[in-house]
């Protein structure tokens, strides 16, 4: 492929996350908020959607440009109907492809979706204990089946599991230690997730940001922990390793120390948008392009030119202000 140009401030394009949809069967508090996403919420209508055939092609043109790594998400991406056609298809492309889920359907999907090609995936999960557990996912949903989610996962090859946690003080940052001592000695990496400002509905404030220095404090406290060197240059979370050789952990801290500097990371939305900056306001339209009859060289000169035009840096300018019509994280997918 040719050779990846530069962003504005010299970053060059790495991931892209497809986000397949923006339905999801959970209302997560810091989300999808119910009175929002109620009922009369205009979801996207199917004919609206890329189809696989689009979004593969997208794919293709992306990782000509240089894409190394592609994750599927949603909302909730084990929804879209035979995801594991979608997958099999950006198999064949050369890199690697991972899934980020609530886990809910993981139990009885895992299997396929290996079959099908998928490498590895990361798995939501805000607590260990039901009642704290279904307080967030605001569907009554219990624990127990993402637990299922992702040792099904495990037994497909899918693992190690990356597990992420966000943290909301007084809502679920008593469970961080459960959560450390149930994932200690596993393969799976638990990795917690400052709570951020994305969307415009999820009532955000400073106050009930724990930050990750605080969650390394409290578990080092129990099951003391070193720092690890990043896997590669740009990885969001930071690494700790227990002591006693029971595994690593990692850290997502977003608000507290942003890490935009190396953010390589473009955001396809369900309906052809390309996004930035997971807090950008708007997105570019490829769909409209896409479907106008263009060829692959005028969609690849359009990506390369939103690319060259990115200036995105929020998290490193968020402050304490926040910015306020924003993309919807269930939209867009985190
Ligand atoms: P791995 O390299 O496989 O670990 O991927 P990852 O670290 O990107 O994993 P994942 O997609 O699970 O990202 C974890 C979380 O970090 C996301 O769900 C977001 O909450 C947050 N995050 C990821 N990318 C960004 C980003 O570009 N900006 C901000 N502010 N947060 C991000
Ligand atoms: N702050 C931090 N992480 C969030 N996620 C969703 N909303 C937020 C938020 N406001 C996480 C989900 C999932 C990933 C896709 O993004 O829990 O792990
Ligand atoms: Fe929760 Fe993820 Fe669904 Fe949002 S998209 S409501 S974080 S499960
Ligand atoms: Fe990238 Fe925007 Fe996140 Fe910064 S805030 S890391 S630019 S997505």
């Amino acid at each position: 492929g040719a050779t990846p140009a530069g962003d504005r401030l010299g970053r060059t394009m790495h991931d892209l996350r497809i986000s397949v949809t923006d339905r999801c069967n959970f209302r997560c508090t810091y989300c999808m908020p119910k009175d929002v996403f109620d009922r009369d919420h205009a979801f996207l209508p199917r004919s609206e959607l890329l189809s696989f055939e689009e979004i593969v092609r997208i794919a293709r043109l992306f990782v000509e440009q240089g894409v190394r790594k592609i994750r599927i998400t949603g909302g909730e991406p084990l929804l879209r109907k035979q995801l594991e056609r979608l997958i099999e298809q950006l198999a064949r492309l050369d890199v690697e492809i991972t899934l980020t889920t609530n886990g809910a359907l993981l139990a009885q999907q895992a299997r396929k979706l290996a079959d099908a090609g998928l490498r590895r995936v990361t798995v939501s999960l805000d607590a260990l204990d039901d009642a704290v557990f279904q307080r967030m996912n605001d569907v009554g949903f219990p624990v127990g089946r993402v637990l299922e989610g992702i040792a099904a996962a495990a037994d497909a090859g899918l693992g190690p599991v990356k597990v992420n946690c966000v943290v909301k003080r007084g809502v679920n940052d008593g469970e961080i230690l459960p959560l450390a001592r149930h994932f200690r000695g596993s393969p799976h990496i638990l990795r917690f997730i400052e709570f951020m400002d994305v969307g415009s509905h999820n009532g955000w404030n400073l106050d009930a940001v724990l930050a990750s220095r605080e969650v390394i404090a409290r578990i080092s406290d129990a099951f003391p922990l070193d720092p690890i060197e990043p896997g590669y240059r740009g990885e969001v979370a930071e690494r700790w390793r227990y002591r006693d050789g029971q595994g690593e952990i990692g850290v997502i801290s977003s608000v507290t120390h942003a890490f935009c500097r190396d953010c390589t990371r473009m955001r396809l939305s369900p309906e052809g948008q390309l996004f930035t900056c997971l807090f950008a306001d708007r997105g570019h339209d490829l769909r409209g392009t896409l479907r106008g009859g263009s060829d692959d060289a005028a969609l690849t000169s359009l990506i390369r030119a939103i690319w060259r035009n990115r200036d995105d840096r929020y998290s490193e300018l968020r402050g304490e202000a926040t910015r306020a019509a924003k993309v919807e994280m269930s939209y867009i997918g985190g």
